[in-house]
């Protein structure tokens, strides 16, 4: 099967984007210890694609966000559809914060984040339109 068999909501949409980027941003909050169900419904359908190794050669970015513990493996798995679709990884951002806006306050993952961004930012600076 080389395409998502599963018609009629969003996932073409976002997937196509994600076939025309040359950084996926990949992010998820921690949900018992892992990323929630959503991102892991959409990790599950690229599979359609593996076989023609259509995402390969991209490069891309894992963010988790936890509220005290489980982040660790939400990066894992996210830098799992990274490797496993041979994506180069420039790095991931892991957050903590319970509530909307809280992650503002933690400074070592803003600055990590800025430190991934510029690294995104020179990337496409070099990218030649
Ligand atoms: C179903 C559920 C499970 C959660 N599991 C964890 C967990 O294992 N570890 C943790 O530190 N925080 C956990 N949290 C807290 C969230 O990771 C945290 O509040 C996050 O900021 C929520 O992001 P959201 O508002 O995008 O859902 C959980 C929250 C929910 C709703």
């Amino acid at each position: 099967m080389k395409w998502c068999v599963i018609k009629n909501d969003d996932w073409e949409k976002i997937i196509n984007k994600v076939l025309a980027c040359d950084v996926l941003v990949i992010g998820s909050p921690t949900y018992y210890y892992d990323v929630c169900g959503q991102i892991k419904n959409f990790i599950d359908r690229t599979y359609s694609l593996y076989h023609d190794r259509k995402l390969a050669g991209r490069q891309g970015v894992t963010v988790a966000v936890q509220a005290q513990k489980g982040a660790t493996r939400t990066i894992q798995t996210l830098e799992g559809i990274l490797s496993t679709h041979e994506f180069s990884s420039l790095g991931s951002v892991k957050g903590n914060g319970y509530h909307a806006g809280d992650v503002l306050s933690d400074k070592e993952a803003l600055e990590k984040a800025k430190k991934v961004g510029n690294k995104i930012g020179s990337l496409v600076k070099s990218c030649k339109v």
